[in-house]
């Protein structure tokens, strides 16, 4: 399988590079530049290696540098924005200071005839983002493209198989950005383009069955798309020799646990053991309203009740996780520039002894993962299914917890997502549900004066939920969805739309 190395320099749109490259069926992977030696990346017999953007100028000199040897290695480098700007450097060439507006946004881009601009129009817009620019081009250059603005925009060295563009070819506002990175992995780097889905499931599950033979195999899963697929994967792989425990905590949404479980355990037969340990849950949050002491307490009970299951199986060889490659790259546990800890990563038993964790799409992305569960048979609902936190309604039922409250918004959550799920609004979605505050407010039904809760309802807009649109959703939605809650949920009197973004506001309500 051919591979492609997008080393990183900590730009914006890494991940992004990488996901643009995989859906031309070549296989990419993220390292962080100073992770990896140029005789490691020779070893790894990498096709080509993408240099990407980056925040920091190399007229610093402080700034991240690349071993010379990675250029000089013979590998086709495409360098983007910051990495254009320190090819053009590290080759002998000079980069200076741009004007102190810089180069942002769409921009026209005037383009010559070359390996890497094969099928590209003379004039097309792409999308810049940078300060600096390439002054002096190093020995063995030629400007490839200018702008209004710049007068290289990008340059190349045919002899030695090294390109550089200042715009993002990665973005979608690139007009032609697709094709110039496929120019770069198929024409450049000779990548083959055989990089499937049902390859990697296949592959996978073959993998799994040599290594895991014999073993027993524990996963915690939660009815979330990541361990949902990985549990399918693995029961393909060995059957009943994984044990899925699906823990529930009883802050699930509307019938979510009977889901879950009928869906993986019944259907897809595999081994679910579901606990339902609603009241231990609700016990130890009763009298709590601090929104980090709630999470706290439910991550601590959480391991206790998947530890006493896990228990009673006797030895277990391996732990099984649903980590995807953010994951990897966000909690900064295989190799990133840019570390956050990730709310789902590590939150799993340390005391127990397993001999071997295994991650079956730790080298997935979201949809990467999605697409897998479709192949692998999982229905659309579930696949497709927004995210949830991980502490569940714990945090959308604001100050303390209560049945009454629960089962307020569980109602009141599963009108408004079936009343989103039915309309075409729903497929701009990142994620929509219900809160339910803790104020009560006088209402009138009838004749008689009524006094219940409110809710609010919430819907966003994102790619990556660090920031976050509120939905602008149509008011035909919003009046049904508020009539059938009023009408339908005895105990609420009023409900209300957040209209406030992220930032200043999170997505959740705590
Ligand atoms: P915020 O509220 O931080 O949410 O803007 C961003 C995304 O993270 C999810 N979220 C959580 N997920 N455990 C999780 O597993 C948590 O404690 C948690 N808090 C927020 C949220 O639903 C949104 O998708």
């Amino acid at each position: 399988m051919d591979r492609i190395l997008v080393l990183d320099f900590g730009g914006q749109y890494n991940q992004l590079i990488a996901r643009r490259v995989r859906s031309q069926h070549v296989y990419a992977e993220i390292k962080p530049y100073n992770k990896i030696s140029a005789a490691e990346i020779v070893a790894c017999g990498y096709k080509g290696i993408i240099f990407t953007g980056g925040p920091n100028s190399v007229c610093d000199e402080s700034s991240p540098h690349v071993d010379e040897g990675v250029l000089e290695a013979g590998i086709p480098v495409l360098g983007i924005c910051y990495g254009h700007q320190l090819m053009a450097y590290t080759e002998g060439g000079t980069v200076v200071p741009g004007s102190e507006k810089g180069e942002y946004g769409k921009t026209l881009l005037y383009t010559e005839k070359c390996s890497l601009f094969e099928g590209v129009p003379k004039t097309s817009i792409c999308w810049m983002s940078h300060r600096d620019m390439v002054e002096k081009l190093p020995e063995g250059f030629t400007a490839a493209a200018k702008t209004d603005q710049c007068p290289v925009a990008a340059m190349v060295n045919e002899k030695k198989r090294l390109y550089g563009v200042l715009f993002h070819p990665e973005v979608t506002h690139t007009e032609f950005g697709e094709r110039i990175l496929g120019n770069f992995i198929f024409g450049i780097c000779g990548c083959a383009g055989d990089w499937l889905m049902d390859d990697f499931i296949d592959t996978s599950i073959e993998k799994y069955r040599r290594e895991l033979e014999g073993k027993k195999v524990l996963l915690a899963l939660s009815g979330g798309v990541d361990s949902s697929v990985a549990a399918v994967i693995l029961h393909k792989a060995i059957g009943r020799n994984l044990s899925c425990v699906f823990v529930d905590h009883g802050l699930l949404r509307k019938n979510e646990g009977d889901f879950v479980e009928k869906t993986l355990g019944g259907k897809l037969g595999v081994n679910v053991i579901r606990v339902n340990a609603k009241d231990r849950f609700l016990g130890k949050l009763k009298g709590v309203t601090e929104p980090e002491q709630k999470r706290k307490i439910i991550g601590a009970e959480f391991i206790h009740v998947f530890e006493e299951e896990a228990g009673k199986l006797g030895k277990i060889d391996v732990l099984a996780q649903g980590t995807i490659y953010p994951d990897v790259i966000e909690s900064g546990r295989g190799d990133s520039a840019v570390i956050k800890s990730h709310h789902n990563v590590g939150g799993l038993p340390k005391a127990m002894d397993f001999s071997m964790i295994v991650e079956p799409l730790r080298e997935l992305f979201k949809d990467e993962v999605r697409e897998a569960g479709m192949k692998l048979g999982i229905p659309r609902e579930l696949v497709m299914r927004q995210p949830f936190p991980g502490p569940g309604l714990a945090v959308r039922v604001i100050g303390e917890i209560t049945e009454e409250k629960l089962e307020l918004l569980q109602n009141a959550d599963a009108i408004f997502r079936e009343e989103l799920d039915g309309s075409s609004e729903r497929n701009g979605l990142a994620q929509y549900f219900a809160v339910l505050l803790d104020t009560k407010s006088v209402g009138v039904m009838g004749d008689s004066r009524t006094y219940g809760y409110t809710v609010a309802l919430r819907a966003v807009v994102t790619d990556d939920f660090m920031t976050a649109e509120w939905a602008r959703l149509p008011f035909e939605v919003l009046e049904r969805a508020s009539s059938r809650i009023t009408n339908e949920i005895k105990g609420i009197t009023r409900v209300v739309y957040d209209i406030t973004s992220k930032p200043p506001a999170t997505v959740e309500w705590e």
